[in-house]
């Protein structure tokens, strides 16, 4: 079957980062499964869905018109790649994230990525859910702190001012979100191996990943 690398991972430890590099270095596709939750609560946002009403959330699941041209993401025709980045969208993605019609919703549409020579998926529930029979499972650590820094580094370069308090605080509600919910919570899968990059550079942790699937 078609090979898939899963990076799991709370919010902020560099997956998406990684898992582009990892996927160019090997010429397969990526799966960003966080930007579809994202575009859900986008979606929620722009046509006035309470989060709160599961059923209606899943409609939005459901009914997504998105097309993924990398590194652009449009939605309804409209490149929505940095209006679903913002923090705002990130919290309420959070917060659909936890119902699970609207994972279920999402699941098949996940699955569609696995196309040849490979996929990179990464997420929360990429090797325990989505593809639970991927050869290759990671699950990347780091300390809250660094990852509030980054994360912060990350806004800025894009011109949005951050507060590295707010964020620490968001980041540390976000982790509680999902490591607490009933349905698909962040745990490592079963089989992954962990990789703390707090004190690694993004070259080391892709580095580290190419080993492991070069054996
Ligand atoms: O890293 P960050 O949390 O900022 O963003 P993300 O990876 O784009 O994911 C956005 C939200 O979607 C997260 O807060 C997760 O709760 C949720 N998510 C999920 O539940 N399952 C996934 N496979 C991916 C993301």
């Amino acid at each position: 079957s078609i090979p898939v690398i899963t990076i799991d991972g709370p919010t902020a430890s560099g997956k998406g980062t990684i898992a582009s590099l990892v996927a160019q270095r090997l010429g397969w596709h990526t799966l960003d499964s966080g930007a579809l939750y994202r575009l859900t609560a986008l979606s929620c946002l722009r046509r006035g869905v309470d989060v709160q009403d599961e059923a209606q959330v899943q409609h939005a699941a459901q009914n997504l018109n998105v097309r993924f041209d990398y590194p652009h993401i449009y939605m309804d025709g409209d490149d929505v790649s940095d209006a679903i980045r913002q923090e705002e969208v990130g919290n309420l993605a959070s917060q659909v994230a936890a119902l699970p019609l609207v994972r279920e919703a999402l699941l098949q549409r996940q699955r569609d990525f696995r196309v040849a020579p490979g996929l990179v998926g990464d997420g929360r529930d990429m090797g325990t859910v989505v593809f639970p029979d991927a050869p290759l499972k990671i699950f990347l650590l780091a300390d809250a702190e660094v990852r509030a820094q980054r994360r912060c580094k990350q806004l800025s370069e894009k011109g949005i001012s951050a507060n590295l308090t707010s964020l620490l605080a968001d980041l540390r509600a976000r982790d509680e979100r999902d490591r607490s919910r009933t349905h698909a919570p962040l745990v490592p899968a079963q089989g992954a191996h962990i990789v703390d990059s707090s004190q690694l550079s993004i070259q080391e942790v892709v580095n580290k990943v190419l080993d492991l699937w070069s054996g």
